[in-house]
């Protein structure tokens, strides 16, 4: 496996880039990979859009980081219907990636893919139609100025049948702006023979390093409507090697067939004319040479045509589309359903460490409320019952000093060695805490006859049942 091949692991649907999730992988291009993904805002608002990750190979050169945010960052500043919006570009945990407009369609390639494999060629008005679109962005990001007022001087360098896309209204839009002058920084992208396929569309003096201006993009025009009217590239095949070495020796592209009508060729040879001088000036001259050629040849779809006929011959390829935005979008949901459920549970936890011990013990509570009241209620009877014998003994021994156990206080301390709340036969000097232990509002013991209601207990002391429960607690129980 080659290094170049080599996309960020981690990188899976419910990664987060920032504000952008990631759904599902759309494509994995020479660059890196295009992921549908979900920008989401306040208030239900979200949006779909197109975020390309850039291979950690390219991303690791600083200067190739520099360069591809310079130009994305003015690439965005390109608002025309046939350029795909750069709506963002960053970096988060050493992945790069620019966002796009989200489109609805496939690239020009895909299109001419599916005619090379039957081995017919694209409708000659839907190739005019197309490239005429992709003039008109291309002019658009030509004409691009800076902030000082003068002109940006943007190229985009690899203009080609893969970064068209034809979106399923049958408008073309022009993709990947900046993206080539960044990636010929790396040396291995610029070094003879290996230049990933592109040859087919790039302009000579591009290929040999040569400073390049908007007539090099004019050339990529002119090689992708040579190859959608011939049906494979004016060069390139198998060896690049040669390929290079026919473009840089300025031999002519085959010849195109007799039955492309004049105009077309003759659009395509001076877009592809070896001399930079010689091709079109600007991409909105060579627009207005092939919408006279649509005139003239009598081929002049409109985008509902092109509309039509995408869909007839990639519907297949725009449904699969859709099912994976479809898939991507529920898979989507389920996640955040299953964040949002464990997120609720730690919560319910977090907020409260001692809410499922108060449940418990609430439980408990009432399960045994009854038998805990009725112990209260007997041992403080029994309390006040043996508090009462001590006092009527000791005020009978202080009157008569031989008088013996009455019967009355003999059964009350029976009782006392029965009940479970209070320890049996407790000497006097041990009664002093369990009456303190009563209630202020209690008139003592010698107040509370036998036999009548206890006290109201004070505020339990802290612990996991409340207060208010043990009141009632009493309360109910008597
Ligand atoms: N903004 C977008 N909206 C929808 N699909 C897109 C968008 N941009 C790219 N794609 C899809 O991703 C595919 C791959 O694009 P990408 O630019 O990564 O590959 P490439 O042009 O073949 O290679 P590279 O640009 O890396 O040289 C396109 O053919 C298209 O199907
Ligand atoms: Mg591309």
């Amino acid at each position: 496996m080659r290094h170049q091949d080599v996309d960020r692991p981690e990188l899976e649907p419910g990664t987060f880039l920032d504000r952008y999730e990631l759904l599902s992988v759309v494509a994995r291009g020479g660059m890196g990979s295009v992921w549908l993904a979900r920008l989401a805002g306040k208030h239900g608002f979200e949006k779909l859009v197109a975020v390309k990750t850039i291979l950690p190979y390219y991303a690791a050169d600083p200067l190739f980081r520099s360069m591809l945010l310079d130009e994305a960052r003015i690439a965005s500043g390109i608002v025309h219907p046939n350029v795909a919006q750069t709506i963002d570009l960053g970096e988060q945990d050493d992945v790069l990636y620019t966002v796009m407009e989200w489109m609805e369609g496939d690239s020009l390639r895909a299109l001419l893919r599916r005619f090379e494999e039957s081995g017919s060629t694209l409708p000659l008005g839907i190739s005019l139609r197309v490239v005429a679109d992709a003039c008109a962005g291309l002019h658009a990001a030509h004409e691009v100025l800076g902030p000082d007022g003068s002109p940006a001087g943007i190229v985009h360098r690899d203009v080609s049948p893969h970064n068209i896309l034809i979106t399923s209204g049958g408008v073309s839009k022009l993709i990947d702006f900046g993206i080539a002058k960044a990636r010929g920084r790396v040396a291995e992208e610029t070094s003879p023979g290996n230049i990933k396929g592109k040859i087919g569309y790039m302009a000579p003096e591009q290929a040999i390093g040569a400073e390049v201006d908007r007539r090099a993009d004019i050339w990529g025009l002119g090689a992708t409507l040579y190859h959608a009217v011939a049906g494979k590239p004016a060069y390139g095949g198998e060896n690049q090697a040669i390929a290079l070495h026919k473009l840089l020796s300025h031999t002519p592209a085959p010849a195109l067939d007799d039955s492309v009508p004049a105009p077309v060729r003759a659009i395509i040879a001076k877009a592809m004319a070896p001399e930079v001088e010689a091709r079109f000036p600007t991409a909105a001259d060579m627009g207005r040479a092939i919408d006279d050629a649509m005139r003239q040849t009598r081929l002049a779809p409109s985008h509902a045509d092109v509309a039509a006929f995408y869909a007839e011959h990639m519907g297949d390829a725009i449904r699969k589309r859709q099912r994976a935005i479809e898939q991507g979008l529920r898979s989507a949901a389920k996640r955040h359903a299953r964040d949002q459920q464990s997120a609720e549970e730690s919560n319910a936890s977090v907020a409260d460490p001692s809410s499922s011990v108060i449940a418990s013990s609430v439980t408990v509570d009432s399960e045994n409320r009854n038998r805990v009241v009725f112990a209260l209620g007997i041992a403080v009877f029994v309390a006040i019952g043996l508090i009462g014998v001590i006092g009527f003994r000791f005020g009978s021994r202080a009157r008569e000093p031989s008088a013996s156990t009455s019967p009355a206080s003999a059964s009350a301390a029976t009782a006392a060695t029965s009940a479970p709340a209070v320890a049996p036969s407790l000497p006097p000097s041990e009664s002093a805490p369990l009456q303190s232990a009563l209630p202020a509002t209690s008139s003592g013991p010698s107040a509370a006859p036998v036999g009548s209601r206890p006290p109201r207990r004070g505020p339990s002391k802290p612990g996991p049942r409340t207060s208010k429960g043990s009141d009632q607690d009493v309360d109910d129980g008597f």
